[in-house]
């Protein structure tokens, strides 16, 4: 005999939302139950595109219609609920942008080619801050290939409460990755294609508090994914990371573009790479392996300010790698290059101008 669907979902009431401790069907996450002869098809609607719960609430639903005669195959799709259902369930519905409200400047760091040094200048830069006394945090926006956490050495994922997103404390920073949200193991199918709709979401859910600096580090390129994330995000400002290639200097003349096409104003430039120190060498010689200048003249070009160059440093790469930037140190001249663009940061921000932009 055919399995009914009151029969599957008699079973599901088994299995609970961790957070809410109800049961998934009376919560209203189950949106859809297909029967075909033997397989079934289930679709639970998430709480939050990040569930850290995901993968078990998937297993339990396929644990509780094992049992049932005539079960076979059983397809669990994982989807999002509409910002009405998570009303619905959690009460008042945060408004969009909720977890924003008390960040005071978002700041996009960004550059028109990948492996430039965004993340390195993100990690580096939110610590010299904090340094200096701000509160930071950092969002990775770069969905499919989250640095971040591995540069700050982090290994846990965030929790939920009460239906927003709790950030990670590290470095005395508070961190928060979109790469929860494409998620290990399955990925949640979207509903529909909106990727920006999600961002929109997830950022809305950031339980930030008061924060003087959020720092985005943005998806690499002038394609769609920076520009969804910058115009999803209210940003305050871009910096755009080069190294003194001329192939890069092609490249961030397309990102400039594409932000000032969207009126965010672009702060200014940051040369990584822009030299080596050799070892050893008595009069600290230096060697300008990609070549010298670019930065310059591309901040000359556009009438950019060029707020600091940061050397080819095998120090900042162990830092990243180990998850310990290099800023951490006191007294070397990677970490100084990272304070002084800080403080240039920190005088752009005091700007009369800068602060109308932002009220
Ligand atoms: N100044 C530097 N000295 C030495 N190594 C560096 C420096 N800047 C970056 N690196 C190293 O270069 C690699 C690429 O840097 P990073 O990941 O920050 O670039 P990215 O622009 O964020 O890349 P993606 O576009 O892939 O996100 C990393 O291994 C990093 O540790
Ligand atoms: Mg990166």
């Amino acid at each position: 005999m055919a399995v009914s669907e009151k029969e599957i979902l008699d079973a599901l009431r088994a299995v609970q939302e961790p957070e809410l401790k109800q049961n998934i069907v009376d919560v209203g996450m189950v949106e859809d139950v297909e029967i075909a002869g033997p397989h079934i098809k289930v679709t639970v609607a998430l709480t939050m595109a990040s569930s850290p719960m995901k993968d078990r609430i998937k297993n339990e639903v396929k644990e509780a219609l094992k049992g049932i005669a005539g079960v076979g195959e059983v397809k669990v799709v994982l989807t999002l609920m509409t910002s009405e259902q998570r009303a619905r369930i959690f009460g008042q519905a945060p408004s969009e942008m909720e977890g924003m409200k008390g960040v005071r400047k978002a700041i996009a760091i960004a550059s028109g080619k990948g492996g430039v040094g965004k993340t390195t200048l993100t990690v580096n830069l939110a610590i010299a801050l904090s340094m200096q006394g701000q509160s930071v945090g950092i969002l990775d926006a770069d969905m499919h290939g989250p640095d971040i956490p591995i540069m700050l050495g982090i290994k846990e994922r965030p929790v939920g409460s009460r239906g927003m997103l709790l950030p990670i404390e590290k470095y005395g920073l508070k961190i928060m990755s979109t790469g929860i949200l494409a998620g290990q193991g399955d990925p949640i199918v979207w509903r529909g294609p909106l990727v920006n709709k999600a961002i929109k979401e997830f950022l809305g859910h950031v339980l930030w508090g008061n924060l003087d600096f959020l720092l985005v580090d943005l998806p690499p390129g002038t394609g769609d994914a920076p520009l969804t994330v910058s115009t999803v995000i209210p940003l305050n400002g871009v910096l755009i990371v080069t190294t003194p290639q001329k192939v890069a200097l092609a490249d961030v003349r397309r990102s400039i573009g594409l932000f000032r096409g969207h009126d965010v104003p672009i702060i200014g430039i940051v040369e990584n790479m822009s030299f080596f120190r050799l070892p050893g060498s008595p009069d600290g010689e230096v060697m300008e392996i990609f070549g010298s200048g670019g930065g310059e003249r591309i901040a000359k070009a556009f009438k950019l300010p060029l707020l600091g160059r940061i050397p080819l440093d095998p120090a900042i790469r162990a830092g990243g790698d180990t998850g310990r930037p290099v800023t951490l140190e006191s007294d070397s001249e990677a970490s100084d290059a990272f304070k002084e663009i800080a403080s240039r940061l920190l005088i752009y921000c005091s700007r009369p101008s800068a602060r109308e932009e932002s009220s």
